[in-house]
């Protein structure tokens, strides 16, 4: 379990970002969940909506996987290939969990396509625009990184989303960073039970 990860806007090299995905990996974690907190361009979200990542855009510039390829990384022979498949990204399986177990505790739990950026600016509301407009639900400046390097390494992923504000221009309101932190806690705990009920079935899943 990691306590935050760090960021590429802190200037890390995604070698460093994805470092301990990598480390998870050849510990033999072969189910990996990521959270994040997100800005929403679905405007069915709201503040405080939890969101199950179907896919993301990488947006971002780069790539973790650049540079030579490291076959030892490979989970099993059919992984840690230079060129990677990332067509279900997102593991479905462990997405059908996640939703059977919200709908369990009754937490709304919605889907979406998670849009990642560099930051640390936020966006402009014409990137949003964009941005929606190229299909993606939420946007971030995480994740992304961590679940290519995952896939590199045959690990499952499920990512999870918290929207901690909606994303510039969806409201009449500016982004204030207090405001996304303040959010972050207050979902804490539908977070924390559902993730704790979660990690068993996650765990027999991937070992069966
Ligand atoms: N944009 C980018 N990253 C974010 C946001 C946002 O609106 N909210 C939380 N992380």
């Amino acid at each position: 379990v990691m306590q935050g990860r760090v960021h590429a806007y802190e200037g890390y090299p995604l070698s460093e970002v994805t470092f301990p995905t990598r480390v998870l990996g050849l510990l033999g974690c072969t189910a990996l969940i990521v959270t994040n907190a997100a800005g929403g361009i679905n405007t069915t979200y709201k503040q405080g909506s939890l969101v199950a990542l179907s896919d993301h855009i990488n947006l971002t510039g780069s790539n973790a996987a650049l540079g030579p390829n490291e076959p030892r990384f490979a989970a099993t022979p059919a992984f840690g290939q230079r060129f990677f498949d990332m067509s279900e990204a997102y593991s479905p399986q462990l997405r059908a969990l996640a939703h059977a177990e919200a709908r369990k505790q009754n937490i709304p739990l919605a889907e979406g396509v998670y849009l990642a950026v560099l930051g640390p600016s936020y966006e402009t509301p014409a990137e949003i625009r964009a941005f929606r407009t190229l299909g993606a639900d939420l946007v971030g400046m995480s994740t992304v990184h961590e679940v290519i390097i995952a896939r590199h390494m045959g690990i499952e992923v499920l990512g999870l989303s918290l929207v901690t504000n909606m994303a510039a221009g969806v409201l009449q309101e500016k982004i204030n960073h207090e405001e996304v932190m303040e959010t972050g806690r207050h979902i804490e705990k539908q977070l924390t039970s559902l993730l704790t009920a979660l990690i068993p079935q996650i765990t027999a899943a991937s070992t069966s």
